[in-house]
């Protein structure tokens, strides 16, 4: 296909945008030749206990130790909330909309102050203090906010686990990070069906030791176990909690959350975040990326529990002040409409969702769009995954009513905030690229021998200097965080991203390049659901790849080879399905369970994965080099069996 011309800043848009095409260009150039400069500014635009002296120190050299203003103090619950009370208490900061229509709650910045301050205080009176992990298992309702910066302000660090991951995923967690408390509900609700939370929970304390206090809040109000002594009800310890409390300052480097994130061993990473630089970029990025203005009205449909909505549903609108909508239910329940009647019940100016989304929603046709107005919207935005052009110009025309710009935003949970964007008044868009750089970031591209690849090219995508969001450390293993990010192209943080760099200097993504399958805009490692299927008594063998799939983007391949006296039937197909589901999450249910008498596998032993891809993508006519297969027989025999 020939790409077609850029499409320019609407008129209109820019008529109010922070930033044209040449003030863009100004402040890029000033932010990488002066990066203290640049990045001391907009820290000073934050609320500071005790003022930092020093910007950026450290580089990407040696064990990659990179600190941001770290002389200074603060606190982020106080930036999100006590710093805009006196001129906006009474605005709201959360309009929530649960997983029914009719179920409702405002929360202005008044109200999310008191309650963090008073869960605050619970948390204290419960024993845990600075620098203690607490673990949140919430649905998407306002107590995760409420939980996260009720944990900030006491100087402790958040754990958010997603409220879909089973009580062994949620087990491994509380345990990696020894999680002193948990915070939890009743039930889950989602597209109508329920969630028993509190019982995956219990189950995964009953192996989490150092979990000592539990806050349940009641969601549902189904009746659950409570273990007396160690069990809370929210509302009780809320109710009786005093709402004033002094926030803790802590330094710029102390840790404000950590997040689990898949990599391409067994073990998820436990990525940590920082208060001070963390909290600049992701206001920061959230000010310019999305155009915020006084009074906007932003909705990021991502889960909380996901990087995406810690930076863009939390601490980057939140520290601007900014209106948020939170809405606990999925996109078409009850109906395909129910994102655009949102968009319309709360004048929704900015609209943040995943290709995948997208693309469900597409399939639905243009008819429960167009009955709904989406007049509010100005701004409309992708993150997770490449945006295929397809799904492109469905958004802008059908759902943007073709006045709203596109931000493609292409960062990662290690990257803290966004890395390459368009700055929408000031970015000719190209459908399907994420354009370019973000302020103070500085990408480049790579060839597999790390020899940069100068003007118009394709590569690994490397980030050459420090910025102020990233993940400092992957938690109790500083030398695997510099194995995985600075190891194979030395001085330079490698995203594990493909990426095309055009003429004009815009990055278009291409997919991972590492072991790591994207589904609908989630990152699951592939050793990790190997692991998952192999653990199953009757499996002797597995190996997971991704292909195309229409609506997630990928999905997951196995190849599984059973022990030899166990029949390979339908049934235990669906059983190695629920298997993998209970182990990990539905998120990870494998698309496809392809039966295998045995693997290719190259004279050491290694199961050639490449081979394996190609078949699952149907690229059966061309699969590479085959001189290294030991045992090249299996391959007819697997092409022979690959379904339809
Ligand atoms: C992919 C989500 C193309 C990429 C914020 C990255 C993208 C991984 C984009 C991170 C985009 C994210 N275009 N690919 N706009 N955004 N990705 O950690 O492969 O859940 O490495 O962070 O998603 O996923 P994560």
């Amino acid at each position: 296909m020939r790409p077609s011309a850029p499409h320019p800043v609407p008129a209109a848009f820019a008529a109010s945008a922070h930033l044209d095409e040449a003030g863009y260009h100004a402040l890029y150039r000033r932010s990488v030749a002066d990066p203290d400069g640049f990045w001391g500014e907009a820290a000073r635009a934050l609320a500071w206990t005790r003022p930092f002296t020093r910007v950026r120190e450290g580089d990407f050299s040696g064990d990659a130790q990179v600190r941001w203003f770290a002389d200074g103090t603060l606190n982020a619950s106080v930036n999100c909330l006590d710093r805009h009370l006196a001129s906006h208490g009474d605005r709201p900061a959360i309009l929530w909309e649960g997983d029914e229509p009719e179920d409702r709650r405002t929360l202005t910045y008044r109200d999310l102050h008191d309650q963090v301050s008073r869960l605050a205080n619970a948390l204290t009176t419960l024993g845990v203090g600075p620098g203690d992990f607490v673990g949140i298992y919430l649905p998407v309702i306002p107590e995760a906010i409420v939980a996260a910066l009720a944990t900030a302000r006491i100087g402790a660090v958040h754990a958010l686990v997603f409220s879909g991951f089973s009580a062994e995923s949620l087990a491994q967690r509380l345990n990696d990070c020894g999680a002193k408390a948990l915070i939890t509900a009743d039930e889950s609700r989602r597209g109508g069906r329920l969630v028993p939370l509190k019982r995956n929970a219990d189950q995964a304390l009953a192996e989490s030791p150092s979990v000592r206090s539990v806050v349940v809040v009641t969601r549902t109000g189904a009746e659950v176990p409570f273990s007396p002594g160690r069990d809370h009800r929210y509302e009780n310890l809320v109710a009786a909690a005093d709402p004033m409390a002094p926030p803790v300052a802590v330094g710029a480097e102390d840790p404000l959350f950590i997040l689990y994130t898949s990599g391409s061993t067994g073990q998820p990473k436990g990525v940590i975040h920082t208060t001070g630089g963390y909290l600049v970029h992701t206001a920061l990025s959230y000010k310019y990326v999305f155009d915020h203005h006084d009074g906007d009205i932003h909705w990021c449909t991502a889960d909380i529990a996901w990087v995406t909505a810690h930076s863009y549903v939390l601490y980057g609108p939140l520290a601007n002040a900014a209106t948020i909508v939170l809405f606990e239910g999925v996109p078409g329940y009850p109906t395909p409409a129910r994102f655009w009647e949102i968009v319309d019940r709360y004048h929704v100016t900015s609209f943040y969702t995943a290709p995948t989304a997208v693309r469900s929603l597409m399939r639905e046709g243009d008819a429960p769009v167009l009955a709904t107005s989406r007049h509010s919207l100005r701004l409309l935005g992708s993150v997770g995954e490449p945006i295929n052009p397809e799904a492109w110009h469905w958004y802008h025309r059908v759902v943007g009513g073709g006045r709203c710009p596109i931000v493609d935003t292409y960062w990662q949970t290690e990257t803290g905030a966004i890395l390459i964007a368009p700055i929408p008044g000031a970015t000719p868009l190209k459908p399907g690229s994420a354009t370019r750089p973000f302020f103070g970031v500085q990408p480049a591209l790579v060839d597999g021998e790390g020899n940069e690849i100068a003007g118009p090219g394709e590569g690994h995508l490397v980030i050459d200097a420090p910025w102020p969001g990233q993940a400092r450390t992957i938690h109790r293993d500083h030398a695997r965080y510099v194995d995985t990010y600075f190891r194979r192209f030395p001085g330079r943080y490698f995203t594990g991203d493909g990426a095309r760099r055009d003429a004009d200097g815009y990055y278009w993504l291409t997919g991972r390049v590492d072991d790591v399958i994207n589904v609908s805009g989630h990152r699951l490692g592939t050793v990790e659901l190997e692991t998952a299927i192999a653990s199953h008594p009757k499996v002797a063998e597995a190996a997971v790849v991704g292909f195309p799939h229409a609506i997630k983007g990928q999905g997951i391949y196995a190849y599984v080879t059973l022990k030899a006296e166990f029949p390979e039937t339908d049934g235990l197909r669906r059983e190695l399905i629920d298997w993998v589901r209970t182990r990990i999450g539905p998120i990870a249910s494998p698309d496809v369970i392809h039966w295998a008498s045995d693997l290719p596998k190259n004279r050491s032993g290694k199961i050639l994965r490449r081979i394996l891809a190609r078949i699952a993508r149907g690229e059966t006519d061309d699969l590479g080099d085959r001189t290294t297969v030991a045992n090249p027989d299996v391959i007819p025999e697997i092409i022979g069996r690959r379904a339809a």
